[in-house]
C-alpha cells in the first residue's frame, strides 16, 4: 500500500504568515482561540490565572476546586519524562470561596472563564455550584475524574452514581455545564455514559481526564518517581494521545455531534490538536505541555495549527470537525 505521500499536501515557504480563524464556540460561548489550559496546569493561584489571563489562550481554566483549601499530596507528586508525565497533586487550591471572588476580577481579560469544581463527596459539588454559579464564570465544569485523591474512586466510572450527581447540579447551574470524564477503554462504557451524558443535561464534555492510576519506576533508585499513593499517579502528555483520541472519537459518534466535546489528551504540537478537531473536538486543552513550557506554549501551538490546516488546504478549524475519514 502506497504511503501518503508529502506532494499531497501545500507547501508553505519559510517565513510566510499563515493567519486562520481559529476561534470556536461551546454552549453559545465565544472562545478567541481553541486552546486553552486543562484544569491543574498553572491555574491554582491569581498569579498564575492572571498569566492566562495575558497569554494567548482562549479561556482561563480554573484549577478544580474543592470546599475547604488543599495543600495537595506530598511531593514529589509530578514527573515529567520523555513522552508523558504522571503527577498525583491531590487537588491542591484555594477552595471555592477564594475563587468566587476571583472569578469576577478575571472577566477583565475577555476571554471565557471556566470554574471547574471537584467536590469530595456529593454535597460538596451542590454547595460549591450554588456560589461559584453567582459569581458568573462563563461556563462551569463538573471534575468528576480526579484519580488521585487516596480513597476516592472516580465518580465517572460509576454511571449512577454520576447520573445521580448531575441530575441534583443542574437546576443549581445557570451557566453552561460541562462534564470532564475520565478515560474508558471498553465501547460498552462509552454507551453506558453517553445514555447518562444525554439524560442529564450537560452542555459540554471535556474528554479525558489523565489515565489513572499509572506507576512510572526510577530503576537506578528502585522506587517510583512520585511519592502519593506508592507512586500510582495520572499520566498525561504524548503517550495518551491515542486513548485521547479514542474517547472523542466515541462519544462524538454516539452522541452525533450534538455535544461539544473540548479535547483534552496528549497535545504536545499544533497538529495533535488538529487530530482531536478531525475526531470531533470543538477545542483542545493542554496539561504537560504548559507546565513543561509555561504560557508562552500558546503561541506555538496557534502558529503549529495553522500551518497544518494551510497544508491541507482547510479553510477553517470548523470544517475539519470530526470529518475523520475511515479507511
Ligand atoms: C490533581 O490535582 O490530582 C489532578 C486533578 C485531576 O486529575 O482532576
Amino acid at each position: 500500500m502506497r504511503e501518503q505521500s508529502r506532494t499531497d499536501f501545500f507547501t508553505i515557504l519559510p517565513g510566510e504568515k499563515i493567519s486562520m480563524d481559529l476561534s470556536t464556540t461551546i454552549a453559545g460561548v465565544q472562545f478567541p482561540t481553541c486552546f486553552m489550559n486543562a484544569s491543574g496546569a498553572l491555574c491554582v493561584t491569581r498569579e498564575e490565572l492572571y498569566a492566562l489571563g495575558r497569554s494567548r489562550a482562549g479561556a482561563i481554566v480554573t484549577k478544580s476546586m474543592t470546599v475547604e483549601p488543599r495543600a495537595g499530596n506530598p511531593e514529589p507528586r509530578y514527573f515529567g519524562f520523555p513522552g508523558g508525565s504522571i503527577n498525583s497533586m491531590g487537588l491542591p487550591n484555594l477552595g471555592y470561596r477564594a475563587y468566587a471572588e476571583l472569578i469576577p476580577e478575571l472577566a477583565q481579560f475577555g476571554k471565557p472563564v471556566i470554574a471547574s469544581i471537584a467536590g469530595l463527596c456529593e454535597d460538596d459539588f451542590l454547595t460549591m455550584a450554588r456560589v461559584i454559579d453567582q459569581a458568573r464564570p462563563d461556563l462551569i465544569e463538573v471534575n468528576l475524574s480526579c484519580p488521585n485523591i487516596p480513597g476516592k474512586p472516580q465518580i465517572a466510572y460509576d454511571p449512577v452514581d454520576s447520573e445521580r450527581l448531575l441530575k441534583r447540579l443542574r437546576p443549581l447551574i445557570t451557566v453552561p455545564m460541562g462534564v470532564k470524564l475520565p478515560p474508558y477503554f471498553d465501547p460498552a462504557h462509552h454507551v453506558v455514559m453517553a445514555d447518562v451524558i444525554r439524560r442529564s443535561g450537560v452542555d459540554y464534555l471535556n474528554l479525558i481526564n489523565s489515565v489513572g492510576n499509572g506507576l512510572v519506576v526510577n530503576p537506578r533508585q528502585d522506587s517510583p518517581v512520585i511519592k502519593p499513593k506508592g507512586g500510582f499517579g495520572g499520566l498525561g502528555g504524548s503517550l495518551i494521545k491515542p486513548v485521547a483520541l479514542a474517547n472523542v472519537r466515541a462519544f462524538w459518534k454516539l452522541l452525533e455531534g450534538r455535544i461539544p466535546i473540548i479535547g483534552t489528551g496528549g497535545i504536545m504540537q499544533g497538529v495533535d490538536a488538529f487530530e482531536h478537531v478531525l475526531c470531533g473536538a470543538w477545542a483542545v486543552q493542554v496539561g504537560t505541555v504548559l507546565v513543561e513550557e509555561g504560557v508562552g506554549v500558546f503561541e506555538r501551538l496557534e502558529r503549529e495549527l495553522m500551518e497544518a490546516l494551510a497544508m491541507r488546504g482547510q479553510p477553517s478549524l470548523h470544517e475539519c470537525r470530526g470529518k475523520l475519514k475511515e479507511l
